[in-house]
């Protein structure tokens, strides 16, 4: 185990915002920290009035919300009072559009300013912003319009002709979709910037509740099409607390989440919490580049850094050269998210760049850090932390009959959260029994396995799933199964997350071909090539292996955990360990 990181206070730093963990944690309410959000002026909250329009009430507007680096070296900052106006003018349109409460607005888009603008001008509408990873192909993107039932989806001219023009016959619901640099050749869309001219610069605050929907999340799970994740604009309490207490922050600061926000955090955690703590939030347009994000994090002199092990470890392969000639004093607090973060990532960024990245756990479903190690206390490297104030974590064992036992320090089980806080989603989209097996005896079970030790810092084990985590992403085995099954070669698939150096997992599928089929090297580059046009290069498998037929149950499905046995090595002879890893998962 690597050396615990003591801590001592630097004195030329600002206090950190929650010095007394423990303190904090034996007093702490949900309850008061919800009544202490200002909230509206005539009542109410919303997330996006929280985010930008109170700083504006408050003398901030000048302040830059977001300062936006584009891919070609374009430098634009947007102040608070700016985006302020920006969003009501969506919002506007939004409603002349006849949009409104609970509606679906989904974005597809990369790190574009109008993202950031639709986010927002959508939560002040009272609708439902649900964003699309820009990366996903046709048919993820199609699965999510079509569960989402969204009525608009903000896109870029270049993606609504790869990914939804040829099937937009097949989206019913979708009315109106809106493109942020139409040049008026596509029919049936709008200009996003020629309705944003329209609307006016100020409008009555939104007048949303806290239990109104506010954010739809899609997440993956062992079977079945995605799941749409349901937050509401109460949410915001725990995106406060957590940008205060975890990540540190503080109006001024300049803080940089390089997660993309077609996923969660990139959301929550790119746009939400750094907003609402009034610090200006970069965003970079371009890829990942590790001379590129020592530039930026030197040249814009970032304080608070949220990041991903999957990078980290990208930074460590570029060596200690590519930090040579970038000030990196700015920086206060390093944080990281998404998968394990290795204790090597942790004692290596303590040598390299000063100062350790402090893992944070948590899931579309807990829509805010729920475990986490602190600016104050010592780290424990290869140690998730431990559970924020107002956060009642542990290890559990689902009882065959229902309910759970909690498990004792040191033993592995599932990691549970006591159910209720803010940030919880609240449904599943149109999926009750899907929401509902995710709870009992008042408990939120996590799907994650781990141990608590004696001290209270949790570790992380793995999934109790067929989950796949690559680069930091979720992906559902099934999807990428149902379209590998759509080609006329393929007779059964199935998906594994296999382990890799720098992305943790990558997909990689085996197929057993229909009997007229053989396999060969062009076969398999074909299939590879068809996934990765149907899926988009963030979900597609990476690799593809031949087998005559899969390890089935006698019901017919296929055991994707005798096929990850057989990918490591493991004894295939041990079938009913691998079995019973998952009482979720009925072999018949
Ligand atoms: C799953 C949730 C967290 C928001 C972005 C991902 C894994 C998350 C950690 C961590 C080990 C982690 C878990 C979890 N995970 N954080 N610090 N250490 N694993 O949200 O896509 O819903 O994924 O990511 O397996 O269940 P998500």
């Amino acid at each position: 185990m690597a050396a615990l990181i003591h801590k001592t206070l630097n004195a030329n730093e600002p206090a950190p915002n929650l010095m007394d963990y423990r303190a904090m944690r034996a007093t702490f309410s949900w309850d008061i920290a919800c009544t202490e959000r200002a909230g509206l002026p005539h009542g109410g909250l919303n997330i996006a009035f929280e985010a930008v329009d109170r700083w504006v009430a408050s003398g901030q507007g000048e302040v830059a919300a977001l300062r936006w680096l584009g891919k070609n070296g374009e430098r634009r900052d947007i102040s608070y009072t700016e985006l302020a106006r920006l969003s009501n003018r969506f919002a506007h349109s939004l409603e002349q559009l006849g949009i409104g409460p609970g509606d679906r607005v989904c974005v597809l888009a990369g790190r574009i300013p109008e993202l950031y603008i639709t986010a927002l001008g959508t939560l002040k509408a009272g609708a439902v912003f649900c964003p699309l990873f820009s990366a996903f192909g046709p048919e993820p993107v199609r699965v999510r319009l079509v569960k989402s039932q969204a009525r608009v989806l903000v896109t870029t001219t270049l993606l609504y002709q790869r990914k939804i023009r040829e099937q937009r016959n097949n989206l019913p619901d979708l009315e109106h979709i809106l493109l942020t640099d139409s040049d008026g050749s596509e029919p049936g869309t709008h200009s996003f910037h020629t309705l944003l001219e329209t609307g006016p610069d100020h409008r009555s605050p939104p007048r949303t509740q806290p239990e109104d929907w506010a954010l739809l999340h899609f997440t993956s799970g062992t079977t079945g099409t995605p799941k749409g994740a349901i937050h509401v604009h109460q949410a915001v309490v725990a995106h406060q607390l957590t940008g205060r207490w975890v990540l540190d922050l503080r109006p001024g600061d300049i803080y940089w989440c390089t997660a993309d926000p077609g996923w969660v955090t990139g959301v929550s955690y790119g746009i939400i919490a750094p907003l609402v703590n009034g610090a200006t939030l970069v965003v970079d347009e371009a890829e990942f580049d590790a001379r590129r994000w020592y530039a930026i994090l030197g040249r814009e002199r970032v304080n608070v850094w949220y990041t991903a092990p999957t990078a980290i470890r990208m930074l460590m392969k570029a060596g200690t050269e590519a930090t040579q000639g970038h000030d990196l004093s700015a920086l206060r607090f390093m944080a990281s998210v998404g998968e394990p973060l290795n204790p090597e990532a942790v004692t290596w960024s303590l040598a390299t760049l000063g100062r350790p990245f402090h893992d944070t756990w948590w899931q579309t479903e807990t829509g805010a850090i729920m475990i986490t190690n602190y600016r104050t206390l010592d780290i424990r490297p290869g140690s998730m932390g431990q559970p924020l104030p107002g956060i009642e974590a542990a290890i559990v064992r689902r009882r065959p009959g229902g309910g759970v036992d909690r498990l004792e320090p040191g033993e592995e089980g599932e990691l549970a959260l006591r159910a209720g806080w803010p940030s919880m989603f609240r449904s599943y989209l149109d999926d009750a029994e899907r929401y509902q097996q995710c709870f009992a005896d008042g408990w939120y079970l996590s799907g994650d396995l781990a141990i608590c030790d004696i001290d209270g810092y949790f570790w992380f084990v793995g999934r109790n799933d067929d989950v796949i985590k690559t680069s930091g992403h979720l992906i559902g085995p099934f999807e990428v199964e149902n379209v590998l099954m759509e080609h006329p070669a393929v007779a059964e698939a199935g998906m594994i997350g296999k382990p890799d150096e720098f992305a943790g997992q990558i997909v990689k599928a085996f197929v057993a071909l229909k009997p007229s089929y053989v396999p060969s090297d062009a076969l398999r580059k074909e299939l590879l090539g068809f996934a990765r046009t149907r899926l988009g290069p963030a979900v597609a498998p990476r690799e593809l292996e031949f087998m005559p037929d899969l390890p089935k149950t006698r019901s017919g499905k296929i055991m994707r955990r005798l096929l990850r046995a057989r990918e490591l090595g493991l004894p295939l002879g041990d079938v009913s360990t691998l079995e019973s890893e998952n009482p979720e998962e009925p072999d018949a």
